[in-house]
């Protein structure tokens, strides 16, 4: 968060060095296509679906605005938004993109600690490359060379999963890494070596192991998991957690997947290393994996950042259904529509390419299943239909889930289906339903909540054209779109600023955000022409003394300004503003004071009517020799 009431964490210039080499067209253009009209860019929104273009993007005020959603703010913002990450994050992420270098004001500690974070990155890194190397040279790594080009792993594959090998040796890693002037400690801290039982000296974690390296988002490798050629246990052996790697945490292949996740606006999860490296090299790109474990909360927000249409294949045994149905539950609550890639028995995602090819998969994606029809599907398919016994069973199991499915006709449907896979009379089957709802009654069916979420899980905000009708405050369309357009022209000239500033007080302005956005055009004006004597402000550095979401994204939409370009003479149209918001002011009052002489009348309270009156004569008075002119000017 910054706002002019928070430390800055970073100072002005690097935001505007950022701002300025990091054009925002350019990195917008990244996530939606953009094409010109007029003055600025037009594009389908990624934060709400669309199919009319009305993301707007102004290169010149560098800030970005969804008439349709309300979405709006700078670059960092939008970073922020789409990523879902911290302002600090977004402003990283971009500083690195263009090469701007941060000084950030950090403790001594702060600074200690993230100098140990980036020699242990710097570990990792090197003992990724020595097994790279190792795998790609050494002659006692043949046998890894064999066993990779026996599965079929192609060398770009290997290349991109820079996949690699751990000599059979108790020091490969140790003295190589000490070589290169990492310590003990450095390797023990990144879990790449382990204290020798005797007590004295250390040994290689990772003997006679292919290596997988595990990358965070960013591709940096935080750790690795380490197979076995043969048949012998443990099958894997993953890094220990360090302070870089979070089983929990990570998500396999997400570096490599990110892209092809976003542009197809799909993820599919996998539960090994190499489902996920096969089902790259087929080209099945959106492919990450959750390594075995449970799917965790925090992989699931991690996904969802990517995309809300998630496939789940893991593999076709017991452990993987159960594996299935949790992490099914865990990716929902992070707002996930979620489905499932039904393989078959015994099969994982390798296998399936390997022995039915490309169109197979592609097959079991485009057949996913919802979790009704999986649930369904993994009852009836363990079913032998010659045994009765069986049958009633699987039918009670089948009635107890149709139960909870909130329409009938679906429930009919359903029902038809599964009578006809277990051979059973669909009638039997929906009095079963049906009398397990009775049981379950009314108090159930009323409150089944169907939540109704866009693509991102994110409630939206009202768009720009609304709020011109629902504005927050008083205002009427005529009197909001002067204030829209006084602001506007307050942040481009100071002098003109200075001379509003004294005509009209800033909670004269009737809509609330409004308000907001003139005290952050004084904070920036007051921070600016301190520093810099500065004369004007860029609309990009107004809303950085915006404090809160709802208003620094209504801002942007309004220094985007429909389209429209500003008066020519800036004085002129910014006291023709000024003259709109006071008389509606006045008109307001005036109406207050006719309410309240309204409800005096007969209470004989003489004196307060009296003031009253003299207010209201005061005011009638005012408007007509003041404004009467104005009006219908804007
Ligand atoms: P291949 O047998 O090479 O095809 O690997 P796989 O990925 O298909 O393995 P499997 O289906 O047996 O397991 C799925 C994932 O669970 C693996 O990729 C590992 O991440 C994890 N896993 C499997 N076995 C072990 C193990 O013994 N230890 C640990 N820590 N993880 C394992
Ligand atoms: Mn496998």
């Amino acid at each position: 968060m910054r706002g002019h009431g928070k430390r800055r964490i970073y100072s002005e210039e690097a935001l505007n060095e950022i701002r300025a080499r990091a054009n925002i067209v350019e990195v917008i253009s990244d996530y939606t296509s953009l094409k010109q009209a007029g003055n600025s860019y037009k594009g389908l929104c990624p934060f709400h679906n669309e199919k009319t273009p009305s993301f707007t993007v102004s290169m010149e005020k560098q800030l970005f605005y969804c008439f349709g959603c309300g979405a709006g703010g700078d670059i960092f913002n939008f970073v922020m938004k789409i990523e879902k990450i911290k302002f600090r994050d977004a402003v990283k992420m971009l500083a690195e993109r263009v090469g701007v270098t941060l000084l950030e004001s950090e403790s001594p500690e702060a600074r200690e600690a993230r100098k140990k974070l980036g020699r242990l990155y710097d570990c990792m890194e090197a003992a990724c490359r020595y097994y790279e190397t190792v795998f790609a040279k050494n002659p006692n790594a043949a046998e890894a060379r064999n066993y990779i080009s026996q599965r079929g792993l192609s060398d770009d594959a290997v290349r991109c999963f820079r996949l690699g090998y751990a000599l059979k040796s108790w020091d490969g890693i140790l003295k190589t890494l000490i070589e290169s002037g990492f310590s003990t400690e450095e390797l023990l801290s990144a879990g790449l070596i382990l204290p020798s039982k005797s007590g004295k000296g250390y040994y290689d974690r990772f003997r006679g192991r292919l290596m997988f390296p595990i990358t965070d988002v960013a591709g940096r490798v935080i750790g690795f998991g380490g197979r076995v050629l043969d048949n012998s246990e443990p099958k894997y052996l993953n890094s220990p957690e360090t302070a870089l790697f979070q089983k929990g945490k990570i998500i396999y292949g997400l570096a490599l997947a990110r892209n092809a996740i976003r542009n197809k606006s799909r993820a599919v999860i996998v539960e090994g290393y190499t489902d996920t490296i096969t089902c790259h090299q087929f080209g099945f790109e959106n492919v990450v994996a959750t390594l075995g474990t449970a799917l965790t909360k925090s992989q699931a927000k991690a996904i969802s950042r990517y995309t809300s249409q998630v496939i789940m294949a893991y593999d076709a045994d017991t452990a993987g259904n159960a594996a299935t149905l949790r992490g099914m539950e865990v990716l929902k609550n992070e707002g996930a529509d979620v489905k499932i890639g039904v393989l078959p028995i015994g099969e994982d995602p390798d296998s399936v390419l390997r022995k039915q090819g490309k169109e197979a998969f592609t097959k079991i994606l485009e057949d996913a299943k919802q979790l009704i029809d999986y649930k369904l599907h993994l009852i009836i398919s363990q079913v032998d239909t010659s045994d009765l016994d069986q049958k009633v069973k699987a039918a009670k199991e089948v009635a107890q889930i149709l139960a909870g499915v909130g329409s009938a006709v679906e429930r009919g449907e359903y029902a038809e289906k599964t009578a006809r896979l277990l051979k059973i009379s669909v009638e039997a089957m929906l009095e079963d339903i049906n009398s397990l709802i009775s049981v379950q009654g009314s108090r159930k069916a009323g409150s089944r909540r169907f939540q109704v979420r866009d693509r991102f899980g994110v409630s939206r905000n009202t768009s720009f054209k609304d709020d011109i009708a629902k504005s927050c405050g008083s205002g009427t369309a005529q009197v909001l779109k002067a204030e829209r357009l006084l602001l506007r022209i307050m942040i481009d000239n100071k002098e003109i600023f200075e001379t509003v500033e004294k005509k009209l007080k800033w909670d004269e302005f009737s809509d609330k955000r409004h308000k907001k956005l003139a005290r952050a055009i004084q904070t920036g004006l007051d921070v600016f022409s301190e520093d810099t004597g500065k004369n004007s402000l860029t609309p990009a550095e107004v809303i950085s003394f915006i404090d809160d979401r709802e208003t620094l994204e209504y801002a942007a939409g309004v220094f985007i300004g429909e389209g429209e370009e500003l008066p020519e003479n800036l004085k002129k149209a910014a006291d023709d503003c000024i003259n709109v918001i006071l008389e509606h002011n006045l008109v307001g009052r005036i109406r207050e004071i006719e309410k309240e002489l309204m409800s005096l009348s007969g209470t004989g309270k003489m004196q307060k009517s009296r003031e009253l009156l003299a207010e209201f004569g005061y005011l009638k008075k005012r408007i007509s020799e003041e404004f009467r002119p104005f009006r219908g000017i804007l």
